[in-house]
């Protein structure tokens, strides 16, 4: 069974019926990942000339824009270049999170709206450990923030100017993977979430539905076996296409590509119409316990 869907939706505030609405919101808690090959993110012509990884500084993955100061961070160029990068940023910001209202408007209340970034660089290639290395299947967890199962919730915009796909690989289901990993994970230490915390690799302590998120992202990166063998499909993602996924619940690698925006959002468990299908509940019912 696909884990994409495709929506016929081509502009950023579109109107959308109400039992499209909720089934737009159904899919995507399934943890598919819903696919808008005609939603383009548009630039302009002289804001074609940041289609260029020089405008990267290097050190930072990603040019991101914070919406709570609305600078961003991970750019080099002169005050008056930075300007313009920062207010391409800050438009994919505003329509990102308006089409998220618009489909999913029983969500809009609850919404934590987090970074935007601009991925300039080439994927194929990049060498990273093999923990940072997104070319593996895996679901997103955070190291340093702990999130006690809010969701992770991203848009994905492709602006690649020669009409070259962002190509991902899509795993399984959430609860076929959870099933499959939770068994073989070590259980978190005691004490070691007070600890992390006092030593500040954490911004707060780290919950036992915390520690088993990213002993998942590194359990299923650290298996080859499981990286080959694993159900999964590959997904060309058209330039002058969108896509938005639970990417906490979505099992995703990407393969290849250049030139994409993309914006992070955090919601509650209580705010899904569905919470039982939760990456918390999922792997709460396995553990036999709660886990944050
Ligand atoms: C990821 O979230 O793993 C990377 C997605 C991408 O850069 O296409
Ligand atoms: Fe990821």
């Amino acid at each position: 069974m696909s884990q994409i869907e495709t929506l016929p939706i081509a502009d950023w505030t579109p109107t959308v019926a109400a039992a499209d609405t909720a089934r737009y919101a159904a899919m995507l808690e399934a943890g598919k990942v819903l696919l808008l090959p005609r939603l383009r993110f548009d630039l302009r012509s002289d804001e074609r000339r940041f289609l260029d990884p020089r405008w990267s500084d290097q050190k930072a993955k990603n040019i991101s824009f914070d919406p709570a100061t609305a600078q961003i961070k991970g750019a080099i160029g002169n005050a008056a270049d930075l300007e313009d990068l920062r207010r391409l940023l800050e438009r994919f910001h505003q329509r990102a999170v308006g089409v998220i209202r618009a489909l999913f408007p029983e969500y809009a209340a609850q919404l934590r709206i987090a970074r935007a970034s601009f991925r300039p660089m080439p994927v194929a290639g990049r060498h990273a450990s093999w923990r940072k290395d997104d070319s593996r299947l895996h679901v997103d967890a955070f190291p340093s923030r702990p999130n006690r199962g809010e969701r992770i919730l991203r848009v994905f915009s492709n602006v690649n100017p020669a009409d070259l796909p962002r190509v991902w690989r899509v795993g399984e289901p959430f609860a076929d993977l959870a099933a499959r990993f939770l068994p073989r994970l070590p259980r978190q230490l005691p004490g070691s979430a007070g600890v992390m915390n006092a030593l500040r690799i954490t911004k707060s302590p780290r919950s036992a539905y915390d520690h088993y998120m990213l002993q998942l992202h590194d359990a299923m990166k650290a298996d080859l076996a499981y990286q080959q063998s694993a159900p999964q499909q590959s997904v060309p993602f058209p330039a002058g296409g969108s896509w938005i996924c639970f990417s906490d619940q979505a099992s995703h690698a990407v393969m290849s590509g250049q030139y994409l925006f993309e914006q992070t959002l955090h919601l509650p468990v209580a705010a899904l119409y569905d919470p039982a299908s939760s990456p918390l509940r999922v792997l709460e019912r396995l553990a036999g316990r709660a886990l944050a």
